[in-house]
C-alpha cells in the first residue's frame, strides 16, 4: 500500500525489511521458548522439551551466520550498537523523542544480543543436565548426577533470565509501537514496514527459508518417530542394536532375584531403595507383607549381595540419586512407594487412575512405566493407561 502523494517520489513505500528467514527464525524460537517453558513441569514431556532445547540451538546457529551474510537489515552490521546508544535511545523513549529506526533500534538490539547469548547458555546447560541428570544425550556417562545439579541450576538461573529480557523485549515493542504509530508484531509477520524511497530493502530468501523448515521438519520427524522410538525399543529390551542409544548403562541383573523376587510382584530393581531397606526387607523375609517368603540362607545371602551391591546408594540412576535425597539417614522404608521421592512424583495421579483396572497397586510399577523391569524409568517410558474402569463422562 502506497501513501498517495501528487509528486509520488517522497512517498512512504511498504518495503519488505525482514526475509523470510528472519521472521522464521524469530517465530519459531519465541514459540520454542513458549513450549520448553510449558513442558518443565512433567518429565513426561521431557522428550519434547529436549527437543526445543536443540532446535533452538540449532536457530542461534542459524542466527549467527545470518547475521553475516543474510540480507540488509539481518545483519549484524545493521544494528551494532553499544550499551551508550542503547541507554540514550531508552532515555528518548521516556522522553517520547526517540526517533523511528526503520531496522532494529539500539535498545531492542541491545535486547537481541542478551537473547542470543541467553538462548545459547540455557540450551547448553540443559545439554549438560540432559547428560547428567537423565543420563541421555552425547554426555551421558560423561557426568555424575551430584555435577549436573549446578548445570541444573544455570539452566534454570538463565531460563528465568531470558523470561526477564523477553518481557522486556515485549514491553519495548508496545511502547515503540505507539511513539511511532506502527505495528511492529505485524510487520514481524508481515515482513514489510512503511518507508521511503531509497531505503535499502530486503529480499524475501524463500529458498533459504524452505531449507530451515526442511530441516526442522526432518530433524522433528527423526527425533519423535525414530529416536524416541529407538530408546523406548531399547529399554523395553526389544532392540538391543538401536543405533541411536540415548539411556545410560545398562543396570545389573540376578537371575536368583528375578525367580525370588518377581513372582508375586515386579522384581524391583535395588536401585529404588537404599542397602539398610534391602537389609532390613531379607531380615524381616519371614512376615513379607502378609507372606513368609521361606528363603534358605544361601539365596537370602546371594540376594542381599546383589541388592545391596546396586542400592540406591549407588546412585546409579536419577532415581536413586533422588530417592537418596529425600530420605533421612535414619530412613529405612520397606516400601518404594512410601520414599519423599516417590510420593512427589506421582502426587498428580488420581485416586481414579490408581483404581483403575490396569493399575489396581501403587507397586504395579510396570503398568506405567515401560522400563520397570529393567528399572531405569525413563522418562520417555511412562505412560498412563487408560482403564476400562475409569468412569467417564457418558458413553
Ligand atoms: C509371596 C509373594 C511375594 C514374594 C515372593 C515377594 N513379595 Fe514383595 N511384596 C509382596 C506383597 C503382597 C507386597 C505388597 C504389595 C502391595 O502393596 O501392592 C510386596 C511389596 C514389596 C515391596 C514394596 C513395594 C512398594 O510398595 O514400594 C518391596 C520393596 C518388595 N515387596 C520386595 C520384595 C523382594 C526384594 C522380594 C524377593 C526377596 C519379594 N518382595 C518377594 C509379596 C511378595
Ligand atoms: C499410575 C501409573 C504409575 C505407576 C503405577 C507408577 N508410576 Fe512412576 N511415574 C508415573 C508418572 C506419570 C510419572 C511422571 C511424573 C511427572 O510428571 O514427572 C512417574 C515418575 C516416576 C519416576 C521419576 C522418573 C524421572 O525420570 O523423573 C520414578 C523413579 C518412578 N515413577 C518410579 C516408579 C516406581 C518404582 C513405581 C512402582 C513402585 C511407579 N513409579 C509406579 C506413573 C506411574
Amino acid at each position: 500500500m502506497t501513501k498517495r502523494s501528487p509528486q509520488g517520489s517522497n512517498a512512504m513505500q511498504r518495503t519488505l525489511i525482514w526475509d523470510v528467514p528472519t521472521r522464521l527464525f524469530h517465530w519459531t524460537l519465541a514459540s520454542s521458548f513458549v513450549g520448553a517453558w510449558l513442558t518443565t513441569g512433567s518429565d513426561r514431556w521431557l522428550a519434547v522439551h529436549v527437543f526445543l532445547g536443540y532446535l533452538m540451538l540449532g536457530l542461534i546457529a542459524f542466527r549467527v551466520v545470518w547475521g553475516l551474510v543474510g540480507t540488509h537489515y539481518a545483519r549484524f552490521a545493521s544494528f551494532w550498537y553499544g550499551p551508550r546508544a542503547a541507554l540514550s535511545y531508552l532515555r528518548g523513549v521516556l522522553h517520547g523523542t526517540a526517533a523511528r529506526h526503520i531496522g532494529h533500534n539500539p535498545t531492542g538490539s541491545l535486547a537481541i544480543y542478551i537473547l542470543l547469548l541467553l538462548t545459547l547458555a540455557v540450551g547448553l546447560s540443559g545439554f549438560f543436565t540432559l547428560g547428567g541428570e537423565e543420563q541421555q544425550g552425547a554426555l551421558s556417562g560423561a557426568m555424575s548426577l551430584v555435577q549436573s545439579r549446578t548445570f541444573k541450576k544455570l539452566h534454570e538461573l538463565t531460563a528465568n533470565l531470558m523470561l526477564l529480557v523477553i518481557v522486556g523485549h515485549l514491553a519495548g515493542v508496545v511502547v515503540e509501537s505507539f511513539l511511532h504509530h506502527e505495528n511492529l508484531a505485524r510487520s514481524m509477520l508481515t515482513g514489510t514496514k512503511l518507508a521511503a524511497p531509497g531505503v535499502p530493502t530486503a529480499s524475501p530468501r524463500w529458498g533459504v527459508a524452505i531449507l530451515m523448515l526442511t530441516l526442522t521438519l526432518g530433524f522433528g520427524g527423526w527425533w519423535f518417530f525414530y529416536a524416541i522410538d529407538a530408546k523406548l525399543d531399547q529399554a523395553r529390551g526389544e532392540s538391543e542394536g538401536a543405533h541411536v542409544k540415548f539411556i545410560g548403562a545398562k543396570l545389573a541383573d540376578n537371575a536368583v532375584w528375578r525367580d525370588e523376587c518377581g513372582s508375586c510382584h515386579l522384581a524391583f530393581h535395588p536401585n529404588l531403595l537404599p542397602s539398610r531397606s534391602w537389609n532390613a526387607i531379607m531380615a524381616g523375609q519371614a512376615q513379607h507383607f502378609g507372606s513368609d517368603l521361606g528363603l534358605e540362607a544361601t539365596a537370602k545371602a546371594t540376594l542381599l549381595a546383589f541388592a545391596t551391591a546396586n542400592s540406591a546408594d549407588s546412585q546409579q540412576t536419577e532415581a536413586s540419586y533422588k530417592i537418596m535425597r529425600s530420605l533421612k539417614p535414619a530412613d529405612s522404608p520397606l516400601r518404594i512407594t512410601e520414599t519423599p521421592y516417590w510420593i512427589k512424583k506421582h502426587r498428580n495421579i488420581t485416586l481414579v487412575q490408581w483404581q483403575s483396572a490396569p493399575i489396581k497397586s501403587k507397586a504395579n510399577c510396570a503398568a506405567c512405566h515401560l522400563d520397570a523391569e529393567q528399572g531405569t524409568f525413563l522418562d520417555a517410558a511412562m505412560q498412563i493407561p487408560a482403564g476400562p474402569s475409569a468412569p467417564k463422562a457418558s458413553q
